[in-house]
C-alpha cells in the first residue's frame, strides 16, 4: 500500500511549503518534480552514509525524467555544519553554473538539512530547496519549519536563516536503515509533541509501545506513518501560527533548555540530542510538579513512557554547576532570558521565567547518576 498524504504549510512569506508523506516516494521523485520545477538542474547534497544507501536510486530516477543532476557528498558529521563548508559548497555550485531557478535537494539527516538549507537560503539570495529527510528526527522535526544554519566555535546554530523549502518528502521506507540510537533521537521529539500538543497522541504512543520498540519501519508502517504524519502536522501548525519564533513556536523548546545544557556540558560527545532532551523533558516536568503546575499522575505517565521507550533518565557523573552554567551561557549568547517551557497537563504547556537556580540544581542533583562511567 502506498498512500500519499500532503500537508500544506501556508506562510506569510508567500511560500507554501508542502510536506508530502508516503512510502516509495523516492521511486516517483522524477515524475513528481517534473510537475513542480521549471528548471532541469538539480544539485543533490548528501553525506557519505546516505549517499551509499539512497543516492543512486534517486539520481537514476531523476535522470530518467531528464533532470541534470550534480551531487555534492559531505563528511558524515556534525562538524560539517560550519561556515567553511558553506563556502566550499558555494564554490561547487558556481562551478556547476547553478542559477537562481535551479534546485538544491538536501538528502540526509538534520545536519545535511540545516547546512544545505542554509546554502540554499544565501546562494544567489535564495534558490529552490527540497528536503528529503532520512532520519526520524529530521522527518518529525528539523526538515519542517524553515530553520537553517551552521555552528560557530562559540555555539551551535549561531549562523543561520529562516528559509522554507518548497517541498519536503517524508518517505518512511528510508528509516529502516537507521541505527537504533538515531531512532531514539527522533522518538524524544515525538514524545515532546504528545506533551506540548496532544494527550491523544501520547496515549497512542503508550498503546503502541511494543510495536514502536521493534523499530521495524517496513513491517509496522501504519504505526510509524501515523506518528510521523501527526508529528509533522503538529510542527506545521505551530510554524503557521509563528514562523519566526516570536512566541508560540517557543513551546517546541520543551525539554530543550536543560537538554541543551546537558549536551553542551558533556562537550556534545556523550549525549545524542534526543537522549539529552528526554532527560530535559522529565526534569522540566519535575520542576512543574514542584511548582504545583503539573500533577503527579501526569508526571508518572511521562516518566513511564520515557522508560518504556528505553531512554536512560539519569545524567552521567558530572559537576551539575557545569550544566547550569551552560544553560545560562546558551541564553546569554542569544540575549534571551532564561525561559522554561513547563507542562500543565499532558497536551498543554506554559512558558515561565524566574525559575530559581536552586530548584534547577535540586532537580539536576536528583537525576545525577552516582555511577562512575
Ligand atoms: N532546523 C531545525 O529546526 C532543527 C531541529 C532539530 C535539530 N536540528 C539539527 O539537526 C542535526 C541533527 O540531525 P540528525 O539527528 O538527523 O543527525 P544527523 O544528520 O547527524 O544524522 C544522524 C546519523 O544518521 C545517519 N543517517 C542519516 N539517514 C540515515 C539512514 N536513512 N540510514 C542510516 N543512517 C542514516 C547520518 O549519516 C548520521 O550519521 C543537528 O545539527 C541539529 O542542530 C535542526
Ligand atoms: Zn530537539
Amino acid at each position: 500500500m502506498n498512500r500519499i498524504k500532503t500537508i500544506n504549510i501556508k506562510l506569510k512569506t508567500n511560500i507554501n511549503a508542502k510536506v508530502i508523506i508516503g512510502t516509495d516516494i523516492l521511486d516517483s521523485l522524477g515524475a513528481r518534480l517534473k510537475k513542480q520545477l521549471t528548471s532541469k538542474n538539480i544539485v543533490l547534497i548528501t553525506n557519505y552514509t546516505v549517499e551509499k544507501l539512497y543516492s543512486q536510486k534517486i539520481i537514476e530516477n531523476l535522470r530518467f525524467h531528464n533532470f541534470n543532476v550534480n551531487i555534492i557528498v559531505l563528511k558524515d558529521s556534525e562538524e560539517s555544519k560550519n561556515i567553511y563548508e558553506v563556502k566550499e559548497i558555494i564554490d561547487r555550485l558556481l562551478a556547476f553554473k547553478i542559477e537562481r531557478k535551479d534546485t538544491i535537494i538536501a538528502l540526509g539527516g538534520g545536519v545535511i538539512g540545516d547546512l544545505a538549507g542554509f546554502v540554499a537560503a544565501i546562494y544567489l539570495r535564495g534558490i529552490n530547496l527540497i528536503h528529503i529527510p532520512t532520519t526520524l528526527l529530521a522527518q518529525v522535526d528539523s526538515s519542517i519549519g524553515g530553520k537553517t544554519g551552521v555552528n560557530h566555535a562559540k555555539g551551535k546554530n549561531l549562523i543561520g536563516a529562516f528559509y522554507q523549502p518548497i517541498l519536503t518528502y517524508l518517505d518512511t521506507n528510508v528509516l529502516q536503515t537507521l541505527e537504533k540510537k538515531q531512532v531514539l533521537c527522533g522518538l524524544a521529539e515525538i514524545v515532546k509533541y504528545g506533551v506540548i500538543a496532544s494527550e491523544e497522541y501520547l496515549a497512542y504512543l503508550e498503546q503502541n509501545i511494543n510495536v514502536i520498540n521493534r523499530y521495524d519501519f517496513a513491517h509496522d508502517q501504519e504505526v510509524w506513518r501515523y506518528l510521523i504524519e501527526k508529528a509533522a502536522k503538529f510542527k506545521a501548525d505551530i510554524i503557521m501560527k509563528d514562523e519566526r519564533e516570536s512566541n508560540l513556536r517557543e513551546i517546541l523548546n520543551f525539554g530543550h533548555t536543560i537538554g541543551h545544557g546537558i549536551e553542551a556540558a558533556f562537550n556534545y560527545q556523550t549525549y545524542l540530542h534526543g537522549q539529552a532532551v528526554a532527560i530535559g523533558m522529565l526534569m522540566a516536568a519535575d520542576i512543574a510538579l514542584s511548582m504545583e503546575l503539573f500533577s503527579y499522575a501526569d508526571f508518572s505517565r511521562l516518566k513511564n513512557l520515557l522508560t518504556a521507550l528505553n531512554f536512560d533518565l539519569m545524567i552521567k557523573k558530572i559537576n551539575i554547576h557545569k550544566i547550569l552554567d551552560h544553560i545560562y551561557l546558551d541564553k546569554k549568547i542569544r540575549e534571551k532570558k532564561l525561559r522554561f517551557v513547563l507542562p500543565t497537563k499532558i497536551g498543554s504547556v506554559e512558558t515561565k521565567t524566574g525559575i530559581k537556580d536552586d530548584l534547577i540544581l535540586d532537580k539536576l542533583q536528583k537525576y545525577l547518576s552516582t555511577n562512575v562511567y
